[in-house]
Order: structure tokens, then sequence, then C-alpha cells
């Protein structure tokens, strides 16, 4: 049904579809006798997964950037999701890059996106969050700095953001890897990174033992350090106890990429940058052994490349462009295919 849909929702330019399925998804979610359709038509298979204290059914997660606002997380749940990272979220709201700012590639199976984080800001955000957790769905949200802070009031920002969504997270994740906000991947440079995990990994057991629970917290990288830069951030990643990286946020490279539009600013998803995600998630993994936890992002789209990501380290995985490219069966799909070959 998705394939001959498709065609329909390419009509619309990129941002006006996905607002669209947001909506239907928001409205899915809100009602539910239609919550448990979609629940039936697309459920997966259980397939559990233990990380950084929290049970997941199944290793498939949804990457940040496609449900920013936590509007549609309840509909979005339905299709399977084991979790869902929210976000980014700024602590103030902030409109995001002029539009356009989402293209398609569709022969390359790629996006390029430059939003900016368009927030709704995180006391909104953090309303729309159910007080207790929802069964079946573990919740992370990922937190950004506002693009007119300074990089040196950072901290202070991630601080704020900490604090909002501790009581409603289940994890959260810093974002110091997206590339349409100026300067925030230098906060990844070993020295600043320090200064923040620092700052943060202190905040967050105090808030634990206020709040009588685990508060994971992970790190998401870029696909564009080298190899050196990646080593120093997981030094300073792993000196502070963070529970966990995800591997990784788009890319700025246009290798492999045959699509006109590969001109536009931004960064790029889908499958051009799996290689390189794999690649990272392996040189985590073996730098950091069995200690942290790894979701593995980048290119994924159906079974092999999930099973390959797992095998290269990571315990979880997200998909955003898959969704994008195969619909809402990709997680029934991808699971099912993964328990044939597992
Ligand atoms: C993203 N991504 C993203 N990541 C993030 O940490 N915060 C964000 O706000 C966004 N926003 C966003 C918007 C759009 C339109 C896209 C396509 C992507 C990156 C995303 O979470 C993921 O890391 C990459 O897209 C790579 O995964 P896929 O898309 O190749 O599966």
């Amino acid at each position: 049904m998705y394939v001959r849909l498709r065609p329909l929702l390419y009509r619309l330019d990129p941002e006006t579809a996905h607002a669209m399925t947001l909506q239907v998804l928001r409205l899915i979610g809100s009602l539910p006798p239609l919550a448990s359709l979609l629940k039936r038509l697309f459920a997966p298979n259980d397939l559990p997964v233990q990380a950084m204290g929290l049970a997941f059914t199944n290793p498939i997660g949804l990457a940040a950037g496609f449900d920013k606002d936590a509007r549609a997380w309840r509909g979005l749940a339905c299709l399977g999701f084991g979790h869902i990272e929210l976000g980014t979220v700024t602590l103030r709201p902030q409109p995001g890059n002029p539009r356009p700012r989402l293209f398609r590639l569709p022969e390359d199976g790629a996006l390029i996106n430059r939003m900016g984080f368009p927030s709704a800001g995180a006391l909104a955000v953090a309303e729309r969050l159910p007080a207790r957790r929802p069964r079946g769905v573990v919740l992370g949200v990922n937190m950004g700095k506002n693009r007119d802070t300074p990089l040196e009031d950072a901290e202070q920002e991630y601080m704020h953001l900490l604090e909002i969504f501790a009581p409603k997270a289940d994890f959260l994740t810093i974002n110091v890897s997206s590339p349409n906000t100026e300067g925030l991947r230098r906060l990844q440079e070993r020295p600043q990174l320090e200064h923040l995990l620092r700052s943060l990994d202190g905040r967050r057991r105090e808030l634990e033992k206020t709040l009588g629970k685990r508060l994971p917290l992970l790190v998401k990288l870029s696909p564009d350090l080298t190899h050196e830069e990646l080593l120093q951030a997981l030094e300073a990643i792993m000196a502070h106890d963070v529970d966990g990286v995800v591997a990784t946020n788009t890319t700025l490279s246009r290798s492999g990429v045959t699509h006109p539009l590969a001109v536009e600013q931004g960064g790029l998803s889908g499958l051009p940058l799996f290689e390189r995600s794999l690649q990272v998630v392996r040189t985590i993994r073996s730098y950091a052994g069995a200690s942290l936890t790894i979701i593995g992002v980048g290119g994924i789209q159906g079974a092999p490349r999930t099973k390959a990501m797992l095998d290269a380290g990571a315990n979880l995985v997200q998909v955003y462009t898959a969704l994008v490219y195969a619909g809402p069966a990709v997680v029934r799909t991808t699971l099912k295919g993964l328990l044939r070959e597992c």
C-alpha cells in the first residue's frame, strides 16, 4: 500500500509530506481504536534487548529528528519501534533555518537536511511526555543548544535541558554532532567535551538520587570525525561514565551520491552513509570493549544492514531515512528478516 501512496507523497514538498505524516500519526495515536488497528497491522515480533538498565522489546528505534517536538510518538510507537528518540529539543523555541531545508534524493536512497533544530522549546515538549512510562516503548530525548547561544554558554543550556527532561525521559542524548548549527560540532573536541560531560555527569548523578531512577546519558557523534578525533572523543566519553554513544549523525560528505540535489547544503542521511557509520561503530566497539552501549544509525534499511550493524558491535539501531523510503512496515519487515537470519 505504501508503494502506491509514495508517489502521492512525493508530489508534496518533503517537509509538507513529513508534517502531514506526523499529523496523521498524532491523530491515530490519540484514538485508541485506530491505534490498536495500526498496532495489529504493523506490530513486529518481539526480539528483546537489555541495555543501559532498560528493557527494549526489539533493537530497532526511531532516530532523532523525525518527531522533534514529541507530537506523534504514540502513533509512531504503534509502528513497532522498540524506542523513539525525540528531539532535537532546544531550551528556547526557535524556528530553524528558512525553507526549503529538506531534500529527497530517491535514486540514492538518501535525504539532505539543513533543518537547524526547529523546536517548540523544552517546556512545551516536556509537557507532551507522559508522567508514567508508556508500555512497550522506551522514550529518549535528544538535546541541542539554541542557534544563538555562544559555545561557551552551551554547558549551562545542556544542564537546563537535563533538568527539564530528567523526570520524564528514559534516556537522554547530548547532540554535539549536527552539521546544521554553526560551531556545534566543536563540542566533540576533547577539552570541550570533557568539560561538558564532567558537569552533566555530576548533575545527572544528583538527579538520579532525587528521582530514584537511573538516567542513562548518551552522546551522539558525527561520522565526519577523523580516526584520531573519534578516539579523543571516546576518551572523554569513557572518562565520564557516559552510558552510550549514538553513531552516527548525518554527514557533510557527498561520496557515492549521484543525484543533482547533492549540491544542497546540509547533512546527508540514508544508504550512502551506511558504510561510514558501520566503520565508526566498529571502531567504537573495539576501543570501548563491552562497557559502552552503542546505538548504530546511518543508512540502515532492511535486515542484512541491521544485522551487519549489530554484528559490528551495536546493541541497538535506529532508522530515519528508511522510514521515509520503505514506509511504516519498516520495523516489522526488518525484524522478520532478522529473526530468519538469526
Ligand atoms: C535528522 N537527524 C537528526 N539527528 C539529531 O540528532 N537531531 C535532529 O534533530 C535530527 N534531525 C534530522 C532531520 C532529518 C530530516 C533527518 C533526515 C535526519 C539525523 C538522524 O537522527 C540520523 O542520525 C541520520 O539521519 C542517519 O540515519 P538514517 O536517516 O540514515 O537512518
